[in-house]
């Protein structure tokens, strides 16, 4: 079980003396909270040795060098990959999606099959690279719960070179059969990219065991810092990849008409990196290292169950995704038809300090296809209490009469 009142302690904006005034934060699928420890580790790094990781050879150099090398030992630990060198650290999910549609090699007539619930970061880099050169986006339709349908994926993947598809939707919380899905495609010859920004906070991801070949996730949601996400590809495939952002710390060497690039992860990382940000993310991993993560997604389903409940029991509410809050991790996305839910969101903070939030979620080809205008989403954390959840219920049934 999670000692949750022993981490929060650990969160300083969740103590009611903070400016912050502990808000009742379910918000957590856009940004977590962070913990002390990632706070302080970022600080050290800015007051006690701001220097450059990589290149300098004096003390302060070097140290920055051996905490990014902690850092990424840390993560490649945390994933289960093979090596230190499949690890490449970016900005954001975001970031590692178009690195891998930019460096791919596709070729006009390529078919890349998605899924139609992808956030628009696993679907804007493939439209615009068929706008460009003309690769084929297929997309594949989830049941009408929102679960995966993997016959329509066991059809729709022959042909494809590389199938792109969200891990644990920020949509619906529902996460997607990895395992299958990537032994169909391989038997199909395609290769299989996660977006696992919504799966790598809540639960054990193994890439090893998956046998992804690609996987992109983000620092902000597993309680690291903002603008800092990691790239993982196989090592083999990494060799192969030509990266699309090239310039220093990315090449051995240079003259004036050639450069030999370094290998991976070298060359995807050009320029100089947010070592904080770095630094951070490796303490964050740390952090979420010591919980089982199994205690995580029971404590998460508590919460989720006792809304879910409650808002079954009004009528005008509909949850986007299946009626079982098993199937929808830590998250309650809801809507009433023809009502704007950012008025739920914004009177729900006014009232009780109730963070949440409302909008299409950067999903809108979902909402436009189901007709939907937007919804509000409850989205739950290690360091939620049932309280949280509690009066959160209670202050939405209060804008329910009042509206
Ligand atoms: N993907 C983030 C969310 O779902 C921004 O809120």
């Amino acid at each position: 079980m999670l000692n949750v009142e022993k981490i929060r302690a650990d969160f300083d904006v969740l103590n009611p003396e903070s400016p912050a005034k502990a808000p009742v934060y379910l918000d957590s699928a856009c940004m977590s909270l962070k913990p002390r420890q990632v706070v302080e580790a970022m600080n050290d790094y800015y007051a006690n040795y701001p220097a450059c990781a990589g290149r300098s050879s004096h003390k302060l150099g070097d140290k920055v060098t051996k905490k990014v090398k902690k850092a990424r030992e840390l993560v490649t630990e945390f994933i289960n990959a093979k090596s230190d060198d499949e690890i490449i650290f970016t900005r954001n999910t975001t970031e590692g999606i178009n690195l891998l549609a930019n460096s791919l090699g596709l070729q006009k007539g390529d078919i890349v099959l998605i899924s139609d619930k992808e956030h628009n970061s696993n679907l804007v880099p493939w439209l615009r690279l068929r706008d460009k050169i003309g690769i084929v986006v297929r997309i594949c339709p989830t049941n009408e719960d929102g679960t995966f349908n993997l016959d329509n994926f066991s059809q729709l993947v022959s042909g494809a070179k590389l199938v792109s598809v969200v891990h644990t939707s920020n949509l619906d919380g529902v996460t997607n059969p990895a395992k299958e899905i990537i032994k169909i495609a391989h038997q199909a010859g395609a290769l299989v990219a996660l977006d696992a920004a919504q799966s790598i906070p809540h639960k054990k991801v193994d890439v090893r065991d998956l046998d992804v070949d690609f996987l992109a996730f983000s620092g902000h949601k597993m309680l690291g810092p903002t603008g800092t996400g990691v790239f993982y590809g196989k090592l083999e495939l990494l060799e192969k990849l030509s990266p699309f952002l090239v310039g220093g710390d990315t090449v051995e060497s240079t003259s004036y008409d050639s450069y030999k690039m370094l290998p991976a992860p070298e060359k995807f990382e050009a320029g100089l990196q947010d070592y904080a940000g770095i630094i951070g993310l490796g303490e964050a991993v740390k952090y979420l290292s010591q919980f089982d993560f199994k205690y995580i997604a029971e404590h998460e389903f508590k919460l989720n169950a006792y809304i879910t409940n409650e808002l079954q029991k009004i009528p005008k509410i509909k949850i986007i995704g299946p009626e079982d809050p098993k199937l929808r991790s830590g998250i309650v996305n809801f809507y009433i038809d023809g009502t704007d839910m950012h008025k739920f969101a914004v009177m729900l903070d006014e009232m009780a300090g109730i963070e949440i939030r409302s909008g299409r979620h950067c999903v809108h080809s979902w909402f436009e296809n189901k007709k939907i205008y937007n919804s509000a989403r409850v989205s739950l954390y290690l360091y939620n209490m049932m309280e949280d959840a509690e009066t959160f219920i209670t202050n939405l049934k209060k804008i329910l009469e009042i509206l």
